[in-house]
């Protein structure tokens, strides 16, 4: 299939919509604290997300019954918001927010410390997920190809003595929420596109601790490590320009937007 490549007015589309996510995953980041529920973080990011005229993305997509996905400790991606389950002081929990502004989506999350109890390990992990992202955004510009993204950030992150997820990749988004080009976040064989002015993808890598490999909780949702052991993840939406990229759901960006209190 094509890979998609925006026009003007689909660019700054997808620039409100990455705004708005942005601004969302922001104000519920600053909410994370030893006590609040996932549940709630949901609720007020459905919310925000609904205040703003915009949709929450994942609520319903493919039956997934909540808003945002939330995900602590081993839990790799796609957690489901719970008002069982509590954060506490010692946690690491990933935000992933997704929204649908105007018929755009725009995907983006961050993995936040509870409490002032973070393991050395947890913070570590954390971090070399941050630069993994980084390092996979800073190959991106008309040219270069695909797996560029994914042989940086395995490079990097095994460097750093973690570990790669391989089951889920970053993906083309706009209209629609997850379309090609997939974004493998490790040197994978297979397609390997050129990257070119216009298209919108996310890079999202999942670092491990331990093993890459992973499990499906019988929910159907939730993804943990196979071993236990923390994972932790970030993700911006990037739009390649003809110098390079915009890193279009950068929190930067709110300064001096309509979304800058
Ligand atoms: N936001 C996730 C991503 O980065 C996808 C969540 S799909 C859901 O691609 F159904 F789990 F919400
Ligand atoms: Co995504
Ligand atoms: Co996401």
């Amino acid at each position: 299939m094509a890979i998609d490549i925006k026009g003007p007015a689909e660019i700054a589309k997808m620039r409100e919509t990455c705004l708005l996510a942005a601004a969302t995953l922001r104000m519920a980041a600053a909410e994370v604290r030893p006590g609040i529920t996932t549940e709630k973080l949901d609720r007020i990011c459905h919310e925000y997300i609904r205040d703003h005229g915009a949709i929450p993305a994942p609520l319903n997509y493919r039956g997934f019954p909540k808003s945002i996905c939330t995900s602590i400790n081993d839990v790799v991606c796609h957690g489901i918001p719970s008002a069982k389950e509590r954060l506490k002081n010692g946690d690491i929990v990933n935000i992933d927010v997704t929204t649908i502004l105007d018929g755009f989506h725009g995907d983006t999350s961050v993995t936040v410390f509870v409490g002032d109890r973070v393991s050395k390990v947890a913070r570590h992990v954390t971090e070399v997920a941050r630069r993994s992202m980084e390092l996979g955004i800073a190959t991106v510009r008309p040219g270069s190809r695909i797996r560029e993204i994914g042989s940086a950030i395995q490079r990097y992150a095994e460097g750093e003595g973690c570990s790669v997820v391989r089951e889920y990749c970053g993906h083309g988004i706009g209209r629609i929420f997850h379309t090609d080009p997939q974004v493998p976040h490790y040197a994978a064989r297979g397609p390997n596109p050129r990257i070119r002015e216009g298209m919108t993808f996310t890079i999202e890598p999942m670092i491990n601790v331990g093993t890459w490999r992973t499990r499906l909780m019988s929910d159907g949702w939730t993804v943990k490590t196979a071993d236990g052991k923390l994972s932790a993840q970030f993700e911006h939406t990037i739009l390649v320009t003809p110098t390079g990229h915009d890193v279009l759901t950068d929190w930067n960006k709110l300064k001096g937007s309509r979304y800058s209190n």
